[in-house]
């Protein structure tokens, strides 16, 4: 009898020990309110980070490409398609059953110039740059037909004030170039969700903007599925308010809403200083720069703070957020330590540079349950 008591126990102790040792994921956490995702950069898809991958496939369960997939990446001359990184970032997803995200068709950067320009170096007409979205659309979006669950169709195509922003893109072929690419995209992959995805989506007049842009897009009876907001945020800012007005103003149009590129960033802001070469001066590196040797606790506690405050507005709002992904695994590979200023060391992401859970990742579950 005693033991029978002993295995029992001990048996018991192994459970709670194996259960101690591995993370609560948050894709478990949130399984029923969204799809929580990460982006993935290439050295991940290659498999040089292992432990980032690992970290990727226990806690996610939607991807998004971090750059691979942008134009210049697939399509770098006019000739030349590279589809070996981005078919691998399809195969992660697919392996994983993850939902996977296409990042991004139509877009003002990471296009290379020849684009828009004829052999001679004149620009395209409309017709010629048509034709050249088109022939993308259907290379790129065709190509991973059910392998890409949801694409970014057209991204940052609204500035803050609310007007469209002035791109080759609008330039050559006018306003109408975002409802063609919306009709390329639904013809090239038919079951993929198209979005629109955009920052700054919390002010007023680019919230307007976009909510406008899809509403006559669904008059013209143009397919659009969702809009993402783009969550490049502070400790403070935005407010939930704003982030509330936005979800309720895309929602109410029938479309899904992602908080597609999450990172809060815990530095100083530096935008007067963009340019600057912080490694020469050393004043400023220590203004703008405080935390090159690691996060304070009591600035580890302002960020889950902040995370939990998100994380349950976005709670609140499962019926209408269809997917949370964070805009990197974790705090090593973020491009927040080299925007606005290169070579600073920032801290925006649940995961510590040794994909370690931080205290905002605990926040995070916390919110969730
Ligand atoms: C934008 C783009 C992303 C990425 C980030 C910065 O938000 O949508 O693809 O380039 O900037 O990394």
């Amino acid at each position: 009898m005693r033991l029978w008591f002993a295995a029992l126990f001990a048996a018991v102790s192994l459970c709670f020990a194996a259960e101690e040792n591995s993370l609560t994921s948050l894709k478990d956490v949130f399984k029923d309110d969204f799809h929580i995702g990460a982006t993935v950069n290439r050295s991940q898809i290659y498999g040089r980070s292992p432990k980032a991958v690992s970290l990727l496939r226990e806690q996610f369960n939607s991807i998004t490409p971090e750059n691979v997939m942008k134009w210049s990446s697939i399509h770098p001359e006019p000739d030349e398609y590279n589809f070996e990184p981005a078919d691998k970032y399809a195969s992660i997803g697919a392996e994983n059953s993850m939902f996977v995200v296409g990042h991004t068709l139509i877009w003002h950067n990471q296009t290379p110039d020849w684009v828009f320009k004829n052999a001679d170096g004149s620009e395209v007409s409309r017709e010629e740059l048509l034709k050249r979205m088109k022939e993308h659309i259907f290379k790129a979006a065709g190509r991973y037909k059910g392998k890409v669950h949801g694409w970014d169709v057209v991204n940052e195509a609204i500035e803050d004030n609310g007007s469209l922003r002035n791109t080759k893109w609008r330039e050559i072929i006018g306003d109408d170039y975002i409802a063609k690419a919306f009709e390329y995209a639904h013809q090239a992959a038919p079951e993929a969700e198209l979005y629109y995805n955009d920052y700054n989506m919390y002010r007023g007049k680019k919230r307007k903007a976009a909510a406008e842009l899809a509403k006559k897009l669904q008059s013209k009876g143009i397919r659009i599925d969702g809009i993402g907001i783009q969550g490049h945020w502070g400790l403070s800012h935005p407010p939930s308010a704003e982030i509330q007005k936005s979800i309720d103003a895309f929602s109410n149009l029938g479309l899904k809403v992602m908080i597609t590129e999450l990172d809060l960033t815990v530095l100083p802001s530096a935008w007067e200083h963009r340019g600057a070469d912080i490694s020469q001066n050393y004043e400023l590196r220590n203004e703008i720069n405080p935390f090159p040797n690691g996060l304070p606790a009591n600035m580890h506690r302002k960020l889950a703070k902040r995370y939990k405050q998100l994380f349950v507005l976005f709670s609140r709002n499962s019926g209408k957020l269809s997917r949370i992904t964070f805009w990197g695994v974790h705090d090593g590979c973020s491009w927040r330590n080299n925007w606005p200023v290169r070579g600073r060391t920032d801290y925006p992401l649940l995961f510590n540079r040794n994909c370690k859970p931080k205290p905002a990742f605990e926040a995070v579950l916390e919110a969730g349950k």
